[in-house]
């Protein structure tokens, strides 16, 4: 498989106004695109995957219920909020010259009771090679045994980056990292990640897990061969840019 330098979650809590239905941040969404394009030139390969906000977790909160969606029509509103979402994205990525291609994740992943069954990489592994910045969100996805569950862009993310081998798996969030009395805790090794989890309280409204999924991820991640993840703020201007450039990023790394 290509390899690529960068997985990078825009996190839903960056890039849509978690607390208003259907909003996209538009402020960080043109911040987000202005700093890749003028990276770009520097033709770093590229993969960016996105999370629902405001959009798809509003939607799916309603039809969920033990990780399953039973009604189709849930699953159609689901997915066709995050099209309206993959569009601001992509509109907007486009203006400051980016050539992304928006990818559909139900029509690449298929679970079998909540387990990955069927990936289907070609089109993202076309894109990388061709040039093309695939872009990819969390989304309703089919499960095989029955009904629909929803995939995670931090799942999809850490996925990818350990097919195409990335480099640097970076979450984009609105916050610094893992903050835990008051300041981010810059370095978290894999055996840590169980007792950080005890610290962390979640907030319920996140059909996906919020911060614990993607810690969980995270694990499961640097169990399988990762080397290493960052958790970022996406949102504080000229981060992007300093972890495009390998340089320094306020967060917190994760090792094996
Ligand atoms: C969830 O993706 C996608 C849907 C709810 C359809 P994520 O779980 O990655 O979203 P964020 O980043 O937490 O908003």
């Amino acid at each position: 498989m290509t390899k690529v330098d960068f997985v990078i979650k825009l996190g839903g809590s960056a890039i849509t106004k978690k607390d208003q239905p259907f909003t996209p941040n538009l402020e960080v969404i043109k911040q987000v695109s202005s700093e890749l394009s003028q990276i770009y030139n520097h033709r770093p390969s590229l993969i960016l995957v996105y999370g629902g906000g405001s959009f798809g977790h509003h939607v799916a909160r309603r039809y969920i219920s033990g990780g399953l969606i039973t009604d189709v029509r849930g699953a159609a509103e689901v997915h066709s909020v995050m099209f309206s979402l993959t569009k601001i994205l992509t509109d907007h990525l486009i203006r400051q010259g980016l050539p992304v291609f928006a990818i559909n994740s139900s029509s690449s992943f298929i679970l079998k009771e909540g387990n990955l069954q069927e990936v289907f990489y070609t089109p993202l592994e076309l894109s990388i090679k061709r040039g093309l910045i695939p872009l990819i969100g969390g989304d309703v996805v089919f499960d095989s045994s029955s009904g629909f569950r929803i995939l995670s862009g931090d799942r999809i993310a850490s996925l990818l980056a350990k097919t195409f081998q990335a480099r640097v798996l970076a979450f984009g969030t609105d916050v610094d990292g893992i903050i835990l009395n008051g300041s981010t805790v810059p370095k978290i090794k894999v055996q840590e990640i169980e007792k950080i989890l005890d610290h962390i309280k979640e907030k319920q409204e996140d059909v996906t897990g919020g911060m614990v999924g993607k810690l969980r991820e995270i694990a499961r991640y640097l169990a399988e061969g990762g080397k290493s993840a960052i958790i970022f703020n996406i949102t504080r201007p000229g981060q992007l840019t300093r972890l495009l450039s390998d340089k320094e990023v306020l967060g917190t790394n994760f090792e094996s």
